[in-house]
């Protein structure tokens, strides 16, 4: 009997006749958005295959109520990023998750937020389908998202903004010339509410940036920190004030700057307290 086992991603082609073991097939990877911290957030889909997980790598911004959803006899693995303390770098990730899909493993690759929102989900997913391993990806609700309901700013608003724009002020490039690399003149146009990650510890370059480039010192603008856990801190300024104020109040991430007009109707719509002054 001759075992055809061409259907297994990348595995050799056999045609040797006889009682030969066929290999394992590949496992797959299911990237999964695990959503901005409150698991009641989670897909349904997301709980579901976490529910049947055998092998999960997560990462530093899933929360502890996330995690639970997955079997206490799975085999969890910490794969977490704080801004620049890899524990696994990006190369390394990848590759644990080819080695683990090569021995057969299916596993989830639980995500904060959602998995292509800077989140390297594409690299991961590229990468996957270079070395033949089958991907799918489950969507999760953005820090944005999140953030913007859990304290009554409308990322859209047909009086005050017809664009969201999401951005990372994370700083590019090395050493000394190390900056924030934004199209601040997209950013600075008027009527659009402008999302930023991972951008705290460039808070006072990209507000006066954004003034340079033409928006209002008095533009509503707000931190939002540890969007949607219990641990939620919002604090509403302009673009003037924001930076004292995240020094007064120690802002630390994950945190999200928003800003625009939408900011200032959390005062309207209004759910959680806030700190801060008043946009
Ligand atoms: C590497 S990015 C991951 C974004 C994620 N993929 C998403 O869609 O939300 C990490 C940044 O997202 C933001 N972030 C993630 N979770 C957050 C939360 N619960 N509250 C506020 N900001 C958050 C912070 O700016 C943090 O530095």
């Amino acid at each position: 009997m001759t075992t055809d086992v061409s259907a297994a991603p990348g595995a050799p082609s056999c045609s040797t006749p006889g009682p030969v073991a066929a290999p394992a097939p590949w496992g797959r990877v299911t990237l999964v958005g695990a959503g901005p911290g409150d698991a009641e957030l989670l897909t349904l889909k997301a709980a579901r295959v976490l529910a049947s997980a055998r092998v999960v790598l997560y990462d530093n911004l899933v929360s502890p109520e996330v995690l639970a959803h997955v079997p206490v006899d799975a085999e969890r693995i910490y794969v977490g990023k704080k801004s620049s303390n890899h524990t696994l770098p990006q190369e390394g990730i990848i590759e644990l998750m080819v080695r683990l899909a090569q021995q057969g493993k299916s596993l989830v690759r639980l995500k904060g937020g959602d998995p292509y929102i800077f989140g390297r989900g594409g690299e991961e997913a590229e990468a996957l389908a270079a070395a033949g391993i089958a991907c799918d990806t489950i969507p999760g609700i953005s820090a944005a998202q999140g953030a913007a309901a859990a304290v009554g700013i409308p990322l859209t608003h047909r009086d005050h903004a017809g664009m969201l724009v999401l951005a990372t002020g994370h700083l590019q490039g090395e050493g000394e010339a190390r900056t924030v690399e934004l199209d601040w003149e997209a950013l600075a146009r008027p009527r659009q509410t402008v999302v930023i990650y991972m951008g705290i510890g460039t808070l006072g370059v990209i507000c006066s940036k954004l003034i340079e480039h033409g928006l209002s010192p008095d533009t509503p603008a707000a931190l939002i920190e540890r969007a949607t856990w219990p641990q939620q801190r919002s604090i509403f300024g302009t673009l003037q004030t924001l930076p004292a104020l995240s020094v007064e109040h120690q802002v630390s991430p994950p945190a999200l700057i928003m800003i625009g007009d939408t900011v200032a109707l959390h005062a309207r719509i209004g759910v959680g307290a806030a700190l801060g002054g008043g946009a």
